[in-house]
């Protein structure tokens, strides 16, 4: 019987895995920042991209650190996260929908990504691959500032504009739905309704 795995041939492997979902994301951040109608939102894809990049680089570090080739494995979580993304961007949404459509997609890949090297780093910990650990630690922050970044556009007007297309003025209050006065509400009136929204 062939001796049984490691907890280091797991991280190898776990390595080729984000290798890969890295590569693929370089395709995918591409077409999502092309899909994007704010430009915060694009330039926020944009810095991204570039620190995937790097993330990339770094990886390619840390297998020359353990003395392996740089190698990939296929990343299947990461494909079916892109995979939905592509789908959203063949829908017809307006402006504001697709941008928060976006940013939720983004959001899953960053989710995937922080899980993926919050494990590696532990377990390079563990095993004592110190230079390895940091490095992925360095990525790690960059995805969570990342996935930080995602939220704030979304809580700071990307949501509430979506969700101002879906809801026309004069339905948005339920209780006053009745009264006929409230069916063409003064611009003061919804003026105040969204101030109190925010
Ligand atoms: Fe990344
Ligand atoms: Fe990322």
């Amino acid at each position: 019987m062939s001796e049984a795995k490691t907890l280091h041939d797991a991280f190898l492997d776990e390595l080729r895995d984000a290798y890969d979902a890295e590569k693929q994301l370089t395709k995918a951040i591409p077409k999502m920042a092309k899909a994007a109608t704010s430009p915060d939102l694009r330039a926020a894809f944009e810095a991204h991209l570039e620190e995937t990049r790097g993330h990339i680089t770094r990886l390619e570090e840390v297998f020359a650190g353990l003395d392996e080739k740089i190698r990939g494995k296929h990343c299947d979580g990461i494909a079916g996260i892109i995979e939905e993304g592509k789908s959203v961007m063949e829908e017809d949404f307006d402006d504001a929908t697709m941008d928060a459509c976006l940013i939720a997609g983004g959001q899953r890949a960053e989710h995937y990504e922080m899980a993926a090297y919050g494990s590696l780093i532990a377990w390079a910990r563990a095993m004592d691959h110190t230079e390895a650990a940091d490095l992925l630690q360095e990525t790690l922050e960059e995805e969570k500032a990342a996935d930080e970044k995602l939220s704030s556009l979304a809580e700071n007007g990307i949501n509430q504009a979506a969700a101002d297309a879906a809801a026309p003025e004069e339905d948005q209050d339920d209780d006053e739905r009745d009264k006929p006065a409230a069916k063409t509400p003064s611009k003061a009136t919804v003026a105040t309704k969204r101030a109190r929204r925010r």
